[in-house]
């Protein structure tokens, strides 16, 4: 059996995470919100219509903060359409997913259902089609206790205390030629620069995100962000992220590397970032929030462009196997070795679209494979992570090049003085000896190895067979006088807890 050895040491800090980290995403897109989080007349639903299956869901797997509502769809969005009696908003075309908006949810509806699960509220605003005035009065809107226009006509809609929400997205994947509004670097720094003042003198106690490049593969990626940046960095805490992984054909050694290509990308914009807090003789340090990540099968989307319009579509439903769900485990590994620098991240989205959490309109709900890593993680990995660096054999891949067979980060919580390793064998056919020395912590006496790997690696929860892909709790791994031995599976997640 091939090993890997490793070594878990206090000393070898990375960062304190950010429970934001483990966020999520919530756009006006297909079935996420409208049968997906709001569904009046569902067995579940609650007096304002939410479904209650889903929420349960949602708080069970742990999102501190959701990003709402876009995504391309921000880009053409009037939030306005969206407040005030539900009967007179208007039915609305949205162009970026071909879909009739009917504004039945908007800003006070997702406050209302964000308190009942829990979690923070990240908002964008749109500069696509819109600009200062819209951002500056949406924050009057929600962030303003009384007085004025805007945070009076919130107090007339039922919602009497301000919503002080705090992060703020300052438009979406602006970059992109599909994006309403598209702009150049200039145009957009521009723009960003004078909202982001323009929000701050209504509250000047926001966080701000500017926005980075759609991904790693756009050709404008690096020159964007120096560019965005140079006109930006004073006014904003962070900027944005995003990227989609997928297997292309059979090659599934590749797919297993994705987080090998995520870290290269974090490394990447922090790199420009720093750069411009150089030759900007800035002080403080950027942020990144990595708002959007997951698993999507592009490549099986025929794109917003063909889509007949309609209402509540089915778009970008994808099933994910468990293989997705190891890999988005390794992408959380990724985040969490940048926790130095990642602050935000946004599991792209929360429900039905590319989601953890599907639903059935006035039936059931249930939990994707890929739920589960994420709940654990989210759960688990709170405190201080620490760099392990497995000592392990290499394998060529065509898109990641050579890259570790294991891959792993360590999570210590001092509180408790529990240690959480998260760990991924990327071998698809043979276990790998995990072999780790504890050095500081002789005194930890118990470990539970739970584990996420299948005969099938391409097995899928679905509304028949829910709990198909679930986490097992393997054989308890040895540990003894500051060592801990355990097997990883083939083609496995895992998380090993020490006590
Ligand atoms: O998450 C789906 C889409 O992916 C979002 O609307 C957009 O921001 C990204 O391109």
């Amino acid at each position: 059996m091939q090993s890997a050895r490793l070594t878990v040491d206090p000393a070898f800090r990375i960062g304190t995470v950010d429970p934001r980290l483990y966020g999520s995403f919530v756009e006006h897109l297909g079935r996420c919100v409208y049968t997906g989080l709001y569904e009046p007349g569902h067995p579940s639903a609650d007096a304002d219509g939410f479904r209650q299956d889903t929420a349960d869901l949602v708080r069970e797997l742990g999102v501190p903060i959701v990003r709402y509502p876009g995504g391309n769809f921000v880009s053409g969005y009037r939030w306005e359409d969206g407040i005030g009696p539900v009967g007179e908003r208007p039915r609305r075309l949205d162009l970026a997913w071909r879909s009739i908006e009917t504004n039945r949810v908007g800003v006070d509806e997702f406050q209302k259902w964000a308190a009942t699960v829990g979690t923070e509220t990240m908002m964008a605003v749109n500069l696509g089609t819109r600009g200062i005035d819209a951002a500056r009065s949406l924050v009057e809107y929600c962030n303003v206790p009384g007085g004025t226009y805007w945070s009076d006509l919130r107090r007339a809609h039922g919602a009497a205390d301000p919503y002080r929400i705090k992060v703020w997205c300052l438009g979406n994947e602006m970059d992109g030629p599909w994006q309403i509004g598209h702009k150049t670097a200039h145009e957009y720094g521009r723009l960003a620069h004078e909202t982001a003042k323009a929000m701050r003198q209504v509250d000047p106690t926001l966080e701000l995100v500017a926005c980075g490049s759609s991904s790693l593969d756009m050709p404008t990626f690096g020159s964007w962000e120096s560019t965005v940046l140079a006109e930006t960095y004073d006014v904003v805490d962070h900027v944005s992220m995003h990227g989609y992984y997928q297997q292309h054909g059979d090659d599934r050694g590749s797919f297993l590397a994705a987080a090998a290509g995520m870290d290269r990308f974090i490394d990447a914009v922090v790199a420009t970032a720093d750069h411009v807090r150089a030759t900007g003789r800035h002080k403080k340090r950027l942020g990144i929030s990595f708002d959007e990540w997951n698993v999507w099968y592009q490549s099986r989307f025929a794109g917003e462009t063909n889509l007949e319009i309609a209402e509540t579509p089915r778009l970008i439903e994808d099933v994910y196997s468990v293989t997705d769900a190891v890999v988005v485990g390794n992408l959380l590994i990724s985040l969490l070795r940048h926790a130095d620098r990642v602050r935000i991240g946004c599991l792209a989205q929360l429900v039905n679209v590319i989601a953890p959490i599907m639903t059935e309109p006035g039936g059931a709900s249930w939990r994707q494979a890929t739920f589960h890593p994420f709940a654990l993680t989210s759960r688990f990995g709170r405190g201080t992570v620490l760099r392990v660096e497995p000592q392990v054999a290499v394998y060529d891949t065509a898109e990641q090049g050579e890259v570790p067979l294991v891959d792993a980060v360590a999570v210590w919580d001092e509180d408790t003085g529990g240690v959480v390793l998260f760990a991924v064998n990327r071998h698809l056919t043979e276990p790998i000896a995990l072999d780790v020395d504890l050095r500081a912590w002789t005194t930890l006496t118990s470990a539970e190895h739970t584990c996420i790997a299948d005969d099938d690696p391409d097995a899928i929860n679905d509304m028949a067979h829910p709990d198909r892909v679930v986490p097992r709790r393997l054989d308890d791994p040895k540990l003894d006088g500051g060592r801990l031995q355990a097997a990883l599976p083939p083609l496995s997640w895992s998380m090993i807890r020490l006590s």
